[in-house]
């Protein structure tokens, strides 16, 4: 059956769709419509299928890498699904167009990992109002006009690293703070959760830099910060590539301060992160689910019409040198 609202091929056939094209009751049941997607009532034998555009905001780290895929596998354990990607390279411009072009597609459903919250916050919100339902991971916008935001508790995973670093520590030291893109959320979060962490310890932030969650910069900062002090105890990087690019630049220098010095980061896939826990790298990593296995879940649920929470919080684990083997420490 053809959709008029979305132009689109439906998979009703049969009587009920031959009778609602005439009664007049058709664009409420068409396959794709945005405001009630329909789940009962087929009687035809071809399934309804789904599109579902999901837009990432950068293939470059390994982290968003690993998310693609795991979105990739869980799509495709249903035929049903077919997946537009779109990758915006780690410009916020082309992400917003690339969502204005998903809408354009009239896919069925969003999914968007967001470079920057304020940006990105006005194309959802433009897919929410042509009726596309829309699932925000990892990263969060402003307001709440979205369908589902799925993501890891980065306040949580802030706080847990600064308690471990107190820890660490003894409760006292210099340490360097290598963050995220400011005007991304977990950044933000990841900072203040560590803030509270170290709460009533005396370990003092002696250098700080928005590093835009790369490792290249997170070289180049520490480089600086190496060249300016003397004395620093230990790293703490809001993601993995950034602590271990200040151990690279701490190798590099030349004088062994990679061995005194102590790298905590945050991501613990098991290629990167918790690879350098094994090897002595960082002393520790807090895992940063992806969520692409439970945005594909959460999809299908909204397609089908059921009611999902509006927001889902994922767990993390710590990976040391202790619990590595193990699997890591459920937090
Ligand atoms: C990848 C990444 C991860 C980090 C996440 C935060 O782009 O920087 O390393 O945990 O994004 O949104």
């Amino acid at each position: 059956m053809w959709c008029a609202t979305t132009g689109k091929t439906g998979a009703r056939t049969g009587m009920f769709a031959f009778a609602a094209a005439f009664v007049g009751i058709a664009l409420a049941g068409c396959s794709g419509n945005k405001s009630a997607p329909a789940s009962t009532g087929q009687t035809g034998s071809a399934a309804k299928s789904y599109t579902i555009g999901m837009s990432q905001c950068n293939l470059g780290e390994p982290w968003r890498v690993q998310m693609n895929a795991d979105i990739k596998e869980a799509a495709e354990k249903h035929p049903e699904i077919t997946m537009v990607w779109k990758d915006a390279q780690n410009k916020s411009e082309t992400q917003q167009s690339q969502v204005r072009e998903l809408i354009q597609q009239k896919v069925d459903l969003i999914i968007i990992s967001p470079r920057e919250s304020r940006p990105l916050t006005r194309p959802v919100e433009e897919a929410m109002d042509a009726g596309i339902p829309t699932i925000v991971l990892d990263r969060k916008l402003e307001g709440d006009k979205y369908t589902c935001f799925i993501g890891g508790d980065n306040v949580k995973i802030g706080r847990e690293a600064g308690k471990f670093m107190a820890k660490l520590l003894g409760g006292k030291g210099a340490i360097v703070e290598l963050k995220g893109l400011g005007t991304s959320t977990p950044a933000r979060e990841r900072h203040e959760g560590f803030m509270d962490g170290i709460k009533g310890s005396q370990i003092k932030i002696i250098a700080d830099a928005d590093c835009q969650w790369l490792e290249p910069n997170a070289q180049r900062e520490m480089t600086s910060a190496l060249s300016r002090f003397p004395q620093i105890d230990a790293v703490y990087g809001h993601n993995d590539p950034s602590a271990h690019g200040a151990y690279k630049a701490a190798e590099q220098e030349g004088k062994g301060r990679e061995k005194q010095i102590k790298f905590i980061g945050i991501d613990g896939l098991p290629t990167e992160g918790v690879k350098y826990v094994r090897e002595g790298i960082l002393t520790a990593t807090f895992q940063y689910p992806t969520g692409g296995a439970e945005a594909i879940d959460t999809a299908l649920r909204i397609l089908k019409g059921e009611k999902v929470d509006k927001n889902v919080t994922l767990g993390t684990k710590l990976y040391s040198k202790e619990t590595v083997d193990s699997g890591g420490q459920p937090l």
